[in-house]
């Protein structure tokens, strides 16, 4: 039972469920953003101060500003997340900071949901559902919303990780023949997969649908980019449902215009929100969603629940439940 006096102090930078809120507050004196909104920063460099433990999402930039103004008691940075890239990992494992992040509970979700988000690309859902509301549904018609079949298509797997892989198992029911790309050939993931390596560019060349899981760092931002783009088929699909600086962006929303490639449905963005003005969503030929991909109720807790799991165990000094890997 720790004494309530010297209990250590934890960071909480978004409203939490209550149940957790008390659980953490068992263990530690919290200072809570209690607010659905972010932190803002000079928010959280204040409240920072001298704490042994972050609770923090993606939209809270984790960087070496933040850890200067915690300072040397900080012990664990614990994100709502299984995506890392807004937390500095490197400074953090410099200062000997453990990192806990929230993997495995969200992928079959956000499988599922970039399934959903390749069958509206492909069968131009959006599109078809605004037809029907705004009265442009006319008679049946051969070649009205025709769109591009998911069954038996080759689709290419950027990131053969564990969402990349609850991707292929889905696609496997759709009949579908399996390529995947990565720093290198993963036989475990390919068996589980189905899927044969190819470099990026062969990939690219050879995919109906091309579907985006890899993490944003340094070597994967603008993977995607314009020279990408001129590699894959004209009637190919761009589904990105990693992180948005992932893609070039303006790239494309040029090859979209100029029919580069057919279309891109993309779940992330730069940035996020994208501006309701944002010329990528005057285009048919592009569905985007708002970030929604681990966006169910019982995912959602779960990874809150393992977010907090982290924090207190880092701040009591145990292993982290789901740590970071340091290999990145
Ligand atoms: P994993 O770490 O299990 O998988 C990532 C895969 O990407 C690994 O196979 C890794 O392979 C591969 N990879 C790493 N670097 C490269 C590279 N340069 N080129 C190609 N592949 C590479 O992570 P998850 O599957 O759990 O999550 C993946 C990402 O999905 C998260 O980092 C997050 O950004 C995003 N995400 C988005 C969600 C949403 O709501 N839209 C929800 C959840 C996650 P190796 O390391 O062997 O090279
Ligand atoms: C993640 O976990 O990285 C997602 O982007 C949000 O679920």
């Amino acid at each position: 039972m720790t004494c309530m006096n010297h209990r250590p102090i934890v960071l909480i930078t978004r409203r939490i469920p209550t149940s957790l809120l008390n659980r953490i507050e068992s263990d530690c004196q919290v200072r809570y953003w209690d607010s659905d909104e972010t932190m803002p920063r000079a928010e959280l460099l204040r409240q920072a101060t001298g704490v042994t433990g972050i609770y923090c999402l993606i939209t809270d930039l984790i960087d070496g500003g933040v850890l200067d103004a915690a300072g040397p008691t900080l012990r664990v940075v614990s994100t709502m997340s299984v995506g890392i890239d807004h937390i500095d990992v490197a400074a953090c494992k410099g200062r000997g900071v453990a990192v806990g992040h929230t993997p495995d509970v969200l992928t079959e979700t956000t499988a599922d949901l970039a399934l959903a988000l390749i069958l509206a690309t492909a069968r131009r859902l959006p599109e078809a559902m605004a037809a029907v509301k705004e009265g442009s549904w006319g008679t049946w018609h051969p070649f009205w919303m025709t769109g591009s079949d998911l069954y038996g298509s080759t689709v290419g797997i950027v990131g053969l990780g564990r969402i990349g892989v609850a991707v292929a198992r889905r696609l496997l029911g759709f009949g579908c023949n399996i390529l995947y790309t990565g720093r290198q050939p993963n036989e475990r993931n390919a068996a589980t997969a189905q899927a044969s390596f190819r470099t990026l560019e062969d990939l690219l060349a050879e995919s109906d649908i091309v579907t985006v899981h890899c993490p944003l760092t340094a070597e994967t931002r603008h993977l995607i980019d314009a020279p990408a783009l001129r590699k894959m088929k004209r009637a190919a699909l761009l589904i990105n449902t990693s992180r948005g600086p992932v893609v070039d962006q303006e790239a494309l929303y040029a090859a979209l215009v100029d029919g580069t490639i057919a279309g891109a449905g993309l779940d992330v963005t730069t940035p996020e929100p994208l501006p309701p003005g944002h010329p990528l969503l005057t285009l048919p030929n592009c569905v985007v969603l708002p970030h929604i991909g681990s966006a169910t109720v019982a995912t959602r807790h779960r990874m809150a629940t393992i977010a907090a799991d982290n924090l207190v165990a880092g701040v009591l000094g145990r292993p982290l439940p789901f740590a970071v890997a340091t290999r990145l």
